[in-house]
């Protein structure tokens, strides 16, 4: 009988990658590096490792790891995050939608494909005192994510992106703008638990608070409120683990959106936790199951 190893594949090795190999090495875990670049299937033989085998899925590309992710769960493989987990996550609306039927508080959003729904579901979310939050369906690091204050610029931007080639950039989320401080926090949940979490400050010249936009991060002590929407979050996605997006809205804590193949190296530097331990701890136990 074949022992579990636990499969770490990645495309681009950035320093979470790297922080979870070196806690697999220190604690001598059976495991291999598999950069998705070198994988080549065939339907011939469409095997691709021991069946008991964990995959931890680490690609920053949306369509690999969806793809990728399917694929190992066919030949039989346990993922993590799984297919489903990670299809859902990329897109920010069915995600809210999970959120907001699992009792998780989401600002309210609206799905649009055409000018005039776009124009309805404006006037729907503002009564013209405050901005309303445009989104893709898809994206990350903040790219694409504008603030409309008028019809007139709700029109162009809507034209704009119904003139982008990719498809999926003309499907336009419009969503409630949260008058939150000049913050945001990003909590990393593993499996039932908070581990750890930073306020991301937005730069002075930024409403948005990512930190890929340069924004300042500092601890967070976890409330009980803060770890029970996060961990509730989490599992509406049916994540293993994930970076939870949450914002201090004026009725509460309230969730932007769960990342399902978080990075967690600014939580890791900010807070001292040690993330990838936990991260690690959580395949060792899946890896029992
Ligand atoms: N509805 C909103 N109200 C206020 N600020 C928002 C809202 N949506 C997003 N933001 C700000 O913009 C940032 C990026 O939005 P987000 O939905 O997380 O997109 P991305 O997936 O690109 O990070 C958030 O971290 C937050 O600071
Ligand atoms: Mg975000």
């Amino acid at each position: 009988m074949s022992s579990i190893a636990i499969l770490v594949t990645y495309d681009l090795f950035r320093l979470d990658e790297k922080f979870i190999v070196d806690e697999l090495r220190r604690r001598g875990v059976d495991f291999k590096l598999v950069n998705l670049d070198s994988l080549m299937f065939d339907t011939e033989s469409i095997t691709f490792s021991d069946p008991d085998n964990i995959v931890l899925m680490r690609s920053v590309s949306h369509t690999r790891s969806e793809v990728f992710s399917k694929l190992f769960e066919e030949i039989g493989l346990l993922v993590v995050n799984s297919f489903n987990t990670i299809w859902i996550g990329n897109n920010k609306f069915l995600s809210l939608v999970k959120l907001a039927r699992a009792g998780v508080p989401v600002p309210r959003t609206v799905l649009a494909v055409n000018e005039s729904k776009a124009v309805e579901a404006f006037k729907m979310l503002t009564d013209g005192s405050s901005p309303v939050v445009i989104k893709p369906l898809s994206g990350s690091w903040g790219r694409m994510v504008s603030l409309v204050y008028t019809n007139e610029e709700l029109r162009l931007l809507v034209k704009h992106r119904q003139a982008m080639e990719n498809p999926y950039m003309k499907i336009i989320l419009l969503q409630e703008y949260v008058d939150k401080p000049n913050r945001d926090i990003r909590v990393i949940v593993v499996e039932d638990r908070a581990v750890a979490a930073i306020y991301r400050h937005a730069p002075s010249c930024e409403w948005r608070t990512n930190t890929a936009r340069g924004g300042r991060a500092e601890p967070v002590r976890i409330d009980r409120d803060l770890e029970e929407i996060s961990v509730r979050a989490s599992k509406a996605l049916g994540a293993y683990y994930a970076g939870v997006d949450v914002v201090e809205s004026r009725d509460g804590y309230m969730v932007l959106e769960v990342n399902v193949v978080p990075e967690f190296k600014n939580v890791m530097r900010v807070t001292g936790i040690n993330v990838a331990g936990e991260i690690v701890n959580m395949l060792l136990r899946l890896a029992k199951r």
